[in-house]
């Protein structure tokens, strides 16, 4: 299990990961608001309440598809909003402000909901709540891996899911201790409980420091040394802090000389950007395309649909395992690292997948019981196959593999691709699967649906094996080098980084980012030494001269990992 501090690695790291876990519970917010709604939906006194004279089987009254898919799908299309414009924010304000003012944002959304008595109302309310769970999407991990050291960072990304599938698994909660109340509290409590969690975590986020990579992207380098030095817990002018300072420093400083920053580089820049993006892109697309929120959205209704007796508690027992199997993806994401978690993963979930929709098909409309059987068994195991892999996984690769000049706008385009692929399954999700043929233009699937998720798990093992680098145990600016150093992903698990990125400053960026001459280097690696000036806590790195007291902290310092 890689979750040891290693020895030599100087510091705490007790506050990153207190920081990273209390940030993570932004993810409630996200499970919690998309989680909600599939009950509620269910819910006898919201029916009568919001329907607008639309009946179901049994004359009573109830939502027409076309209402369903809109509050369903409107969420996920204000978050595909919110994710594009968390990059400007999160550039111009900072991770830390603009997520408080995401928080803001969705409690705005929030109240609507509580106030709204009308389907109009309910998705607006939705759709601003989604404009502030797209913008906390983009930056709770952006945030975590900005500040986290790397033997660990991982892992935090990981819990940001924990969260997302706590939030899941609480609105189920929520909804079953609710839904026979007879007036409208059964579907207003839970609406408005969301708004407790937002109000902590904004009031919590007011004190936490900056992410330390953001203010050096901003120029502020006192600050970046301030905020590591509360994370780390080590003094401004430690070595260790310094050095890793220095070297954040001068990677953005080289990644500047590649070229600028604009949208149109997150495809055409250097190192690289183009094929990084895809690959951010393609996995938060594949990761909808496994299908999991067919399950979350319409697990309920589609369980009800397929015969199954209680589908609330098949829901919930759904929701907890995929809490629950989450865990084992923390433990693993940083020792099998990432490549192989994904595809183990992917290829866990195709089988079930496929298995479920071919046995449907093979039994027509016979062996109902053991069809559903099938169904609630294998829907489980995906659930846990998924949980402990794409579910978390996509997130910690997303937010590792862009480097910091764009790392806010390409996360913040491959978080929207995700939400945009969310929001056709759950606006399409209804029209594929009807069985009853009253949604217009409906294509009838039922249970074979699961031949298309299987089919994109499949797709998933190819897209992983050719496009994702392996990020684990690596700093955010290794990575870097890693992209430029090796041409194939399947070749990047045996990369050992190199580079010094303060060396290269110092020596002159070559126009292929090449470092200069390796006799050079290496003299120098062994002469690199960093000093400090005390004043203000400004501190500066000099590679070219070695200075007797410097001299002898480094060979004090002798084993110190100085990257983190
Ligand atoms: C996905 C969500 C999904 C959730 C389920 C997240 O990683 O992005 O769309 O609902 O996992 O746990």
């Amino acid at each position: 299990m890689g979750w040891h501090k290693p020895d030599n690695v100087a510091g705490s790291s007790a506050p990153a990961i207190m920081v990273g876990l209390f940030v993570a519970t932004g993810g409630l917010l996200f499970g919690y608001d998309t989680g909600a709604i599939n009950g509620i939906l269910a819910m006898e006194p919201f029916k009568e309440d919001f329907s607008t004279g639309f009946k179901d089987d049994y004359g009573r009254p109830a939502m027409s598809p076309s209402q369903v898919s809109l509050i369903v799908a409107m969420l996920s299309a204000g978050t595909a909003v919110g994710a594009l414009c968390s990059a400007p924010i999160g550039d111009r304000w900072g991770r830390r402000l603009s997520l408080i003012f995401a928080i803001g944002v969705f409690c705005i959304g929030g109240i609507f909901q509580v106030c709204a008595t009308n389907v109009a109302l309910l998705v607006v309310g939705r759709t601003v709540a989604g404009i502030g769970v797209g913008i906390v999407s983009v930056l709770v991990p952006l945030y975590q891996s900005e500040m986290a050291p790397k033997w660990i960072r991982g892992t935090l990304v990981c819990a940001y899911q924990l969260s997302i599938t706590a939030g899941l698994l609480a609105a189920s909660v929520v909804n079953i201790l609710t839904y026979r109340l007879p007036s409208a509290a059964a579907y207003r409590i839970p609406i408005g409980l969301q708004l407790t969690w937002a109000v902590v975590l904004a009031l919590g986020l007011l004190i936490l420091p900056e992410t330390p990579r953001y203010l050096v992207k901003r120029g502020l380098k006192d600050a970046a040394g301030l905020s590591l030095s509360r994370l780390r817990r080590l003094d401004i002018t430690h070595p260790a802090l310094i050095e890793e300072l220095a070297e954040i420093q001068a990677n953005h400083e080289y990644e500047m000389a590649l070229g600028p920053d604009t949208y149109k580089d997150i495809i055409f820049g250097e190192p690289h950007l183009g094929r990084r993006t895809l690959t951010g892109c393609g996995l938060q697309m594949l990761q909808q395309l496994t299908g999991v929120n067919f399950i979350m959205y319409y697990g309920t209704t589609f369980f009800n649909g397929a015969g199954v007796e209680d589908p609330f508690t098949i829901s919930l027992i759904i929701q907890v395992i995929n809490m629950v199997s989450t865990i084992p993806g923390l433990f693993v994401v940083e020792s099998w690292g990432r490549r192989r978690l994904l595809i183990v993963g992917a290829v866990g979930m195709a089988i079930c997948q496929l298995l479920i929709a071919a046995f449907a098909t093979a039994s027509g409309n016979n062996n109902q019981w053991t069809q559903n059987i099938i169904l609630i068994i294998f829907v489980a195991v995906y659930i846990f196959f998924f949980a402990a892999s794409w579910g978390p996984v996509v997130w910690v690769v997303t937010s590792e593999i862009y480097p910091l000049k764009v790392r806010a706008k390409s996360m913040s385009v491959s978080t929207a691709s995700n939400w945009i692929l969310n929001f056709g399954i759950a606006y399409g999700s209804p029209y594929l699967v009807d069985t009853s043929n009253t949604a217009a233009g409906s294509v009838d699937l039922g249970s074979r649906v699961f031949f298309l998720w299987g089919a994109f798990c499949i797709l998933s093992i190819a897209f992983v094996w050719y496009m994702v680098y392996e990020t684990s145990k690596i700093s955010l600016e290794q990575i870097d080098e890693m992209y430029e150093r090796v041409d194939r992903a399947w070749n990047s698990r045996g990369f050992e980084p190199s580079w010094s990125f303060q060396q290269m400053r110092d020596f002159g960026f070559s126009d292929s980012g090449i470092p200069p001459v390796e006799p050079q280097l290496e003299l120098q690696s062994s002469h690199t030494s960093t000093s400090h000036s005390d004043t203000a806590g400004s501190s500066t790195t000099n590679t070219t001269s070695t200075n007797s007291q410097d001299a002898k902290m480094l060979s004090q310092l002798g084993h110190v990992d100085l990257s983190y």
